[in-house]
């Protein structure tokens, strides 16, 4: 990095030029950080040696260490210089797997469900309770661009249906988007929707009748709880590995003993653990699910968020029965409001997949299918890619550090490989929905366990999104989210109440 020595005293101009430098030389060290390139407790250069080596001004390289101080990156060690602090989270245990595979249920929301959802929706919130991505970063500029560029005669077209099964072009960019990662998909083996919910919910619709069992995760998505409820299925709780997914043993029990008629899971990156299925237990899970000929409907709307160096395969990479439905969206790394997801649901299903599309909601926004295949066609979803995937990692990052910093001892949390979401194990004894209704009251919104399974078995344990830009504020909720936490922690029993 090249800049210019600032000298006496500096104007508006030059103070904001100092700011953005300052920033930009914690940004790097911070990267290198988080890539392992300097390693936990690695004495950094002396300020005076990035002075030289930068040609920044001393005050400049001196606030990228206070600032990467802050963040909880680095120390300061009198008399001695800056060191690497341990990003590895040794102080925090990894929640232990829940063995509590339940019988078939019906769904019973917990009550709390629409006050969290007014809480994750309110932009007065901090956004703790967000699992799609912040505005902040959203590609405004490249659609604002798109959509100026459009002709009357376009717009006309753009305004019209398209085809149910999706706009040509963008079936086409999504094929073309699955080289490498699943073998021989066509344009027309994908069918676009409104959104990942809608392709979960045809799938289901495919696959199911009411009353019928389907397999899930414990912990799951309370999305889907939702939709099951509506679709009259009953659910069957699978134990799920915080860092590897569904217990198979379990799994294989459950098959064994009950009629199930299909499975929603979400190997990588799943909501609300953040796990990452192994790529041969995911191999094991497809043949041992369609080895008794149930389908699996797999959610893989986060699997493009992955932190290291390659993106997770979906469990249809190892489907031989062509019995696996792959859905996602673009609502985790593109744009929520678009509402554009897509299916593959294998050829055998596929046409009865159409039929649904066309008859509930006949076809999905040309508009918003336009403007995303153009996007695509570009080559900047990509970069886009790159800059998401680099900010949610740094994000998630630094709010684990804060949690691992300001929650009280016996914390537990598995610091995910990918996504957005951290899965926060209280202390024994806490109640999730108590800490979730301390922190609305100020103003704080955060997923409490409850709502993410049918059977309580998730009570102590929040959900904090990492979504939003790490920022003061954010740095700040933590702190309050640990103090409020503590608080419970006092043995006065009134205390552990739920507010009502
Ligand atoms: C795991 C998961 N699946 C699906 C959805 C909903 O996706 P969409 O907005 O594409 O319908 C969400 C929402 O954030 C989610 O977290």
């Amino acid at each position: 990095m090249r800049g210019n020595r600032e000298k006496g005293k500096p104007s508006a101009v030059a103070a904001t030029r100092q700011a953005f430098r300052y920033r930009q030389l914690a940004g790097e060290i911070e990267k290198k950080i988080l890539e392992g390139t300097y390693q936990a407790g690695e004495k950094l250069p002396s300020i005076r040696r990035l002075h030289q080596q930068t040609n920044l001004s001393i005050s400049t390289v001196y606030r990228a260490y206070v600032e990467l101080e802050n963040t909880g990156f680095v120390e300061a060690r009198p008399k001695s210089g800056y060191y690497v602090r341990p990003v590895s989270f040794k102080k925090l245990e990894v929640p232990a797997l829940r063995k509590n595979t339940s019988a078939p249920q019906r769904v019973n929301l917990a009550p709390v469900i629409n006050s969290v959802i007014a809480a994750i929706s309110n932009p007065r919130f901090v956004p703790f309770g967000n699992t799609a991505m912040d505005p902040a970063l959203l590609p405004v500029k490249a659609f604002t661009r798109i959509l100026k560029s459009l002709s009357r005669n376009e717009m006309r077209t753009l305004l019209s249906y398209s085809p149910s099964e999706g706009f040509p072009e963008l079936r086409r960019q999504l094929a073309l988007r699955t080289l490498g990662v699943l073998e021989g998909i066509e344009p027309e083996d994908i069918i676009i929707t409104n959104g990942c919910m809608e392709a979960i919910a045809l799938s289901l619709l495919a696959v199911t009748r009411p009353g019928d069992t389907v397999a899930i995760e414990a912990p799951t998505n309370f999305s889907f709880l939702q939709l099951l409820k509506e679709l009259g299925l009953l659910v069957l709780e699978i134990a799920t590995d915080p860092q590897e997914g569904v217990d198979l043993k379990e799994l294989e029990k459950s098959l064994r003993t009950n009629t199930i008629r299909a499975c929603l899971f979400m190997p990588n990156f799943q909501n609300p653990l953040g796990a990452l299925m192994p790529e041969d237990k995911k191999r094991a899970l497809v043949k041992l699910v369609t080895s008794h000929g149930v389908p699996i409907i797999e959610d893989d709307i986060s699997s493009q968020l992955y932190f290291g160096e390659q993106h997770p395969a979906p469990l249809k990479a190892y489907d031989r029965e062509d019995l696996i439905l792959t859905c996602s969206s673009f609502s985790k790394t593109l744009a929520p409001g678009l509402r554009l997801g897509w299916v593959i649901p294998g050829r055998r299903l596929s046409s009865r997949i159409q039929r649904l599309k066309a008859g509930i909601t006949i076809s999905t926004s040309t508009l918003a299918q336009y403007v995303a295949s153009r996007f695509l066609a570009s080559g900047a979803y990509e970069r886009h890619l790159r800059a998401l995937r680099s900010a949610l990692k740094k994000q998630l990052f630094r709010i684990a550090i804060e949690i691992q910093n300001h929650f009280p001892a016996k914390t537990r949390l598995a610091v995910p490989r990918g996504g957005s979401l951290l899965w926060v194990e209280l202390p024994p004894g806490i109640d999730g929905l108590a800490v979730y209704q301390a922190a609305f009251e100020r103003n704080i919104a955060i997923i409490p366990g409850a709502v993410c399974s049918n059977s309580n078995q998730f009570d102590n344990f929040i959900q904090i999104g990492c979504s939003a830009p790490f920022s003061r504020r954010i740095k700040e909720s933590i702190g309050i989210l640990g103090s409020i936490t503590a608080g419970f922690l006092t043995p006065d029993p009134l205390k552990n109440r739920p507010h009502s």
